[in-house]
């Protein structure tokens, strides 16, 4: 048996759905533990491009079975629309789909609820504007909406109803919302029905997989700079993206899992708000983005692009506990002849080369650059490490010890 984890170790976006489909190949079970619709996974099943939001990727090998944790915001809406995508690439989705009964489920009022409160903050987050933080709140102030009671049709009607009563009484969202809201709501039952049938004991999936000793894979989304408890607060998403969040979110013993593996990009990417000390507001960042591709797979925002920054990525890898890192679009520096490496940040003319020591004060600090070679050609047909150019080895060993 052996049980998987594949975290994002950067602020998302680094290919963890890449690295899932992949591994996958030898997975009984895929589970996701956290997050929602907020995430954006793309995977290809021949020439077609997929973007998965929730589902995770292992949905397109034949057997392997799909959890929706508990510990996610699961967004009906988007879910029907994602099955529908994977069902019309001819791939049966069955009862390989696992939505938990403890899962929290977004409605239409926790997005218009994002959407209001970002158009209307000073400064705003930058959310994908899915629900996500609303869904989060409702559940710790436990009023929440789960898994279990989409089974109910008429009392998760009520629920949401008072919700949304509840909603324009405190300001949420304005009162000339609600119309709209009714009406949406409407739809949104009829989806919710759809869902229901995929709700069922995940916990029960999990023990028995164990018991069976049968190989699992954990697909985080979002990324560790994006956890709401070590991320860049306020401007976070509002689960644990790291590998804490495993155990809260699946009800998996943290013990029982021997390989944490940590996606990077080999350099840096972030969307929405918030700081990035090694962001190129350039025309190199911009080479990066067109290059990379640089466009969120769920929002469509372009994606802020920078150097890799080995002190976020030191102490992702020290709290994430990993035991891998897997490097991804190290072909986009093909054509760059010099690679700067964040390896430290100045701060009031001080070096620190931990992050920990600067985490609170990354909107001042100028990183220090170590100045790596490009190794000028294309290394779009390696497909092992010993097939690439002698420099490239020396960047992805240069990060590995760092
Ligand atoms: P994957 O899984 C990159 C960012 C948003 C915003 C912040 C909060 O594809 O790596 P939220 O909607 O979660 O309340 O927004 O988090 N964000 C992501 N950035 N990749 C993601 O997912 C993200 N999911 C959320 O842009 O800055
Ligand atoms: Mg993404």
């Amino acid at each position: 048996m052996n049980i998987t984890s594949v975290v994002g170790g950067q602020w998302g976006d680094e290919g963890k759905g890449k690295i899932v489909d992949v591994l996958s190949e030898h997975a009984n079970v895929v589970a996701r533990y956290q997050g929602g619709a907020n995430a954006g996974h793309t995977v290809y099943l021949g020439k077609d491009k997929i973007v998965l939001h929730q589902i995770p990727s292992g949905i397109l090998r034949p057997g392997c079975i799909c959890i929706l944790g508990n510990g996610m915001v699961v967004d009906p809406q988007g879910l029907t629309e994602e099955i529908d995508c994977v069902e019309e690439h001819g791939i049966q989705i069955g009862n390989r789909l696992i939505l938990a009964e403890n899962a929290h489920i977004v409605t239409p009022i926790h997005k218009a609820i994002d959407r209001y409160r970002e158009g209307s903050l000073e400064n705003p987050i930058g959310t994908t504007c899915k629900g996500i933080g609303p869904a989060y709140v409702d559940k710790y102030n436990r009023i929440g909406l789960r898994g279990h009671d989409l089974k109910d049709r008429s009392h998760f009607q009520k629920k949401l109803f008072d919700r949304l009563d509840l909603a324009i009484h405190h300001r949420e969202i304005p009162e000339s919302a609600k119309n709209d809201l009714m009406k949406e709501i409407t739809q949104y039952l009829e989806i919710a029905e759809i869902v229901s049938v995929y709700v069922g004991d995940a916990y029960g999936v999990i023990q028995e997989n164990l018991d069976n000793r049968r190989n699992m894979l954990i697909e985080g989304a979002q990324g560790t700079l994006l956890d709401v408890d070590h991320g860049t607060y306020p401007y976070v998403t509002s689960s644990n993206p790291s590998t804490a969040g495993i155990s809260q979110g699946l009800g998996l013993p943290m013990h029982k899992i021997e390989r944490h593996i940590g996606i990077f990009k080999a350099y840096c990417t972030r969307v929405g708000e918030g700081p990035f000390p090694t962001e190129l507001e350039d025309e190199t960042g911009e080479k990066l983005r067109e290059i990379g591709g640089e466009f969120g797979a769920t929002t469509g925002r372009p994606r802020r692009c920078g150097w890799f920054d080995v002190p976020a990525a030191k102490f992702s890898a020290q709290i994430n506990g990993l035991t891998e890192i897997a490097l991804t679009k190290l072909d986009v520096l093909d054509t760059f002849s010099k690679i700067p490496v964040c390896t430290g940040y100045k701060l009031n003319g001080k070096i620190y080369s931990e992050y920990s020591s600067v985490m609170h004060n990354l909107d001042d600090v100028e990183p220090v650059f170590t100045i790596m070679d490009g190794w000028d050609c294309s290394t779009d047909s390696c497909s092992e490490f010993s097939n690439l150019p002698e420099v490239a080895k020396k960047y992805i060993k240069f990060l590995s010890q760092q």
